[in-house]
């Protein structure tokens, strides 16, 4: 197959971890005989300090032109205590986002029998958990009218939502659950937000298109709660965009580290592949970020394109890695000179020759 997979790095580590994925794409292709075109852009305060622009006009038409993006991390600390910044690194994202109708995140989030300890979480609590969020990427407060008073001492944000965009996610949620455990759970604040009622009422009514699909609800205070005291409880999780990236970190810590969420972020024409986590500016350069959650983002990207075996053979080597302690020291108890570099080596080794890398 031939993909152009365009590829934006972004801030802090994620130059470091979207190279180990395009060194593993690269080994699929060759292992594969497919055909990966990878060409770089910039996003976030990198393009700030290039163009004043966190997402310059070239790097949108580059990702419009090709069939995946894979992205890096976005954010830089110089930003982060400025509240009068007018450009900041996020903006680029979610212009992204919005200009390409990324409209679902798809958020696997799994308990790795190799992992087990490695979560603050109890093993008997963790373990069997397999869960996949998705949050709606798009809407809500995170794109409404935001106000600031001309004194400076009042601020809005407007939290929106129409049918339309409650009912294409919901469909994919529902979709995906019938792959899996056949159960939805909608969390929203449906005690308080009109949104939230909105939601809950036309997930209802998607609902009975899918009648093999149990629909459960949970205010999302309770669903922190219920994330880390049974988080087996769940298999697809539906929500909104602000309720959707909380409870997404929060659910990082069942997996042991955040360093290992991947996420596919899905629209009508275009896709976009980026792990969960930030820019991580305090390890920028050290050679000890995770870049799991990068690798296994290339493996949501591969699975996009109907690339099954492709994205199991990474899988394993990721499942190999972990069970040999080739990882970073967020998740790295036994040796401590597991860089970023070695843990992409090792995958791309295990893809070259599945049946010899054993490094026991
Ligand atoms: C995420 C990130 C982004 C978000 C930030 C960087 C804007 O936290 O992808 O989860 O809030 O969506
Ligand atoms: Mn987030």
């Amino acid at each position: 197959m031939k993909l152009n997979i365009a590829v934006l790095p972004g801030d802090g580590i994620g130059s470091e971890v979207t190279s180990q994925a395009v060194k593993v794409l690269k080994a699929i292709a060759s292992e594969f005989n497919h055909n990966f075109k990878f060409t770089n852009a910039d996003v976030g305060a990198i393009a700030i300090d290039k163009y004043n622009n966190p997402l310059p006009e070239k790097t949108l038409d580059l990702c419009r032109s090709t069939d995946a993006i894979l992205f890096g991390a976005i954010g830089h600390p110089k930003y982060d205590n400025d509240p009068s910044a007018k450009v900041r690194p996020e903006q680029g994202l979610l212009r992204l986002r919005k200009e390409l109708g990324l409209f679902a995140n798809i958020r696997p989030v799994q308990a790795y029998e190799a992992l087990l300890d490695k979560s603050p979480l109890k093993k008997h609590i963790i373990k069997g958990t397999d869960i996949s969020i998705y949050r709606e990427l798009t809407g809500g407060i995170y794109f409404g009218e935001k106000q600031l008073s001309k004194d400076g001492n009042v601020a809005s944000d407007l939290c929106e939502y129409s049918r339309k965009e409650i009912e294409r996610i919901a469909h994919l949620a529902f979709k995906a659950a019938q792959m899996r455990k056949h159960k939805v759970t909608l969390i929203d604040k449906a005690n308080v937000l009109e949104t939230s009622r909105l939601w809950r009422k036309v997930v209802a009514e998607i609902a009975e298109d899918y009648k093999d699909v149990i629909l459960d609800f949970l205010f999302v205070d309770n669903a922190a709660m219920q994330m880390i005291l049974n988080p087996k409880q769940f298999d697809v999780i539906l929500t909104e965009n602000m309720f959707g990236d909380i409870i997404s970190d929060e659910a990082s810590v069942i997996g042991g580290s955040i360093g290992l969420l991947a996420s596919a972020s899905i629209g009508e024409k275009y896709a976009m592949f980026e792990p969960i986590h930030g820019s991580f500016p305090q390890a920028t350069g050290k050679g000890i970020a995770n870049p799991v959650a990068s690798i296994l983002s290339a493996a949501m990207l591969l699975e996009h394109f109907g690339l099954f075996s492709e994205a199991e053979l990474i899988r394993l080597g990721v499942d190999k890695s972990l069970k040999l302690n080739i990882s970073t020291p967020d998740i790295n108890t036994k040796y401590d000179n597991v860089t970023t570099g070695k843990v992409g080596e090792f995958i791309e080794d295990f893809i070259n020759n599945p049946s010899d890398t054993n490094m026991n």
